[in-house]
């Protein structure tokens, strides 16, 4: 992920930082038609923004207590009202400020959101109805200018609800019903106001696109005109705006984000960016070797290496605790950075490839998400700055920002290396963190790496990686006795980091990486492989 200064400490920086508050939405121009996704607390609000902007438009998420009167400040050319966990009829669940439909803005409500439409307006939402979970079949009652014309009349949708409309507000038509939805489509076009008790944003239903395609391009009536290349433009000049004639500088992790962010500020303002890149001694092999060359050569940007394993590894010294570890490698990060950023005085902002994915893990664009890990999030950074945030990646989702990395001209090593953490092996070696012992996991995770990108599988994997545990096994080698550590193989397939599944590896390439480990890597005698989702897992082992 983006540059380990994200990491939380609880050290108190020298250097002063002024945190912005969040979200700054001056980082972005209002003038192009941008679709608000209400978000109702559950992960469907990001696949129904990113179905947007596959489409074409521009879209952000706000949470559910946006009122009226800021819906409106930010013109929003249509809103989707998402789905959601709750059931509009217990106590406390989420609702939407109902001066939203008078605005003449064009709603679509899906799942949860078409049953707000129908409880706020004047509808019945049923109690205890039997509900529906996966493939439901959809019969059309009649026109609609909002199911595609081509669609069948009877057609399957992806349902995932239990309470449902049962009785559509006055003014509205209902379009299509299934065996547990009698109001599985309502509108109102004289208000441009949609539900649909379905799911369009997800690949099981067939006609789920055309739907949205529908009421964004037809009943809103937005282009689709919106392009990845216009987030560079708008970014550069807003960058250029905000900074000036300033010093900026961007800590660099060596991986995606921060590194399509410093492309993206260097396009901007050039010679006035300098990047650091901290080598924490927790990189994979020859990792930072190449972080630097690519860096200089590729962007020709300004770069400080400072080379500071050591002060990380007295840090790590006896810590076996892995909130105590993250902590203990922020705050030296922090030091270390601030050092070293101690004769760019003049330096006013601080670039950070912040995605829209770590503000939702933080707790989320509305603070109600729980914090899973104390690290990876817009709360690792100190709370008292005195450098202005530059984040120009916060409304991107992990595949765009790897598709504007592209367009900025990176080369795919850079683009298409996988996410790591900000410590590193530290978070992936269980126990005590030696030098001796990342040497290992280096040579094992080299290992597994390599053979995935021999089995030509690395662009479908997420990420892949060795993990070295503290206990030990008896095995046979040869006909000596053996009593050493075993190699966790992790490999996960995921869209953005928020869930994921274990890989589907090969047996046949599992089988090589296990026997090149214990054959090539001293100390390691058993090689097991984590089947382990997210949740109820995590991606990385601590
Ligand atoms: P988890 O383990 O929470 O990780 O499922 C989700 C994603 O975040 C990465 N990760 C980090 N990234 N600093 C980062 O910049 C960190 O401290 C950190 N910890 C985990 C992890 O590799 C995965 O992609």
């Amino acid at each position: 992920m983006a540059s380990a200064i994200r990491m939380r400490t609880n050290h108190e920086p020298d250097l002063r930082f002024t945190a912005l508050s969040q979200p700054q939405h001056h980082d972005v121009h209002t003038d192009r038609p941008t679709v608000l996704v209400v978000d109702f607390g559950a992960q469907y609000a990001q696949l129904i923004a990113r179905r947007v902007r596959e489409l074409k438009v521009y879209s952000e998420i706000v949470p559910h207590r946006i009122t009226a009167e800021e819906v409106a400040e930010r013109k929003p050319a249509a809103i989707i009202l998402s789905g959601g966990p709750k059931s509009v009829h217990v106590e406390g669940a989420p609702s939407l400020d109902p001066a939203i439909y008078e605005l003449g803005v064009p709603v679509l409500g899906i799942c949860y959101g078409a049953q707000l439409i129908g409880q706020q307006l004047g509808g019945v939402v049923g109690r205890g109805m039997q509900g529906e979970y996966g493939r439901a079949r959809m019969t059309r009652t009649g026109p609609s200018l909002l199911l595609p014309d081509d669609a069948p009349a009877e057609h399957d949708v992806w349902m995932s609800h239990f309470d449902g409309v049962t009785e559509a507000p006055a003014g509205f038509t209902v379009s299509a019903t299934t065996p547990g939805a009698p109001v599985a489509v309502l509108e109102n076009d004289e208000r441009r106001i949609y539900g649909v008790q379905f799911h369009p944003e997800v690949v099981h239903s067939p006609h789920g696109m055309a739907v949205m395609a529908r009421f964004l391009h037809e009943r809103a009536g937005i282009a689709a005109d919106w392009e990845m290349s216009s987030v560079i433009d708008e970014q550069v000049e807003s960058i250029r705006e905000r900074v000036g004639t300033d010093r900026v500088i961007c800590g660099l992790s060596g991986g995606v984000d921060s590194s399509v962010a410093a492309a993206l500020v260097h396009k901007a303002i050039g010679h006035q960016l300098t990047c650091i890149y901290v080598d924490t001694g927790l990189m994979r092999k020859g990792e930072s070797a190449q972080v630097v060359e690519t860096f200089r050569r590729n962007l020709g940007i300004e770069l400080i290496h400072v080379d500071a394993g050591w002060r990380f590894f007295d840090a790590l010294e006896g810590v076996t605790e892995p909130e105590a570890k993250r902590k203990a490698i922020g705050e030296q990060f922090i030091r270390v950075f601030e050092e070293n950023t101690g004769g760019l005085t003049d330096a006013k902002w601080l670039v950070q490839g912040t995605l829209y994915s770590d503000l939702i893990e933080s707790g989320g664009t509305d603070g109600t998400a729980s914090v899973i890990k104390s690290h990876h999030n817009v709360g690792g950074l100190p709370d008292d700055m005195s450098l202005e945030l530059i984040e120009p990646l916060r409304e991107l989702f992990k595949d765009e920002v790897r598709k504007l990395g592209s367009e900025l001209g990176l080369p795919d090593e850079m683009v298409w290396r996988q996410p790591f953490p900000g410590p590193g092996l530290g978070v992936r070696i269980i126990g005590e963190v030696t030098p001796e012992r990342v040497a290992l996991l280096q040579e094992a995770d080299a290992i597994v790496r390599e053979e995935l990108h021999l089995a030509g599988l690395e662009r479908e994997i997420w990420q892949s990686f060795a993990v070295l545990a503290d206990i030990r096994s008896v095995g046979v080698m040869g006909d000596e006795r053996t009593y050493g550590h075993p190699i966790i193989i992790r490999a996960v397939t995921s869209d953005d980091a928020m869930t994921a599944d274990w890989a589907r590896i090969p047996y046949d390439v599992l089988e090589t990486m296990s026997q090149r480990i214990i054959n090539e890597v001293p100390g390691i005698n058993r090689v097991a492989y984590d089947i382990t989702s997210k949740p109820p897992g995590t991606i990385e082992w601590e």
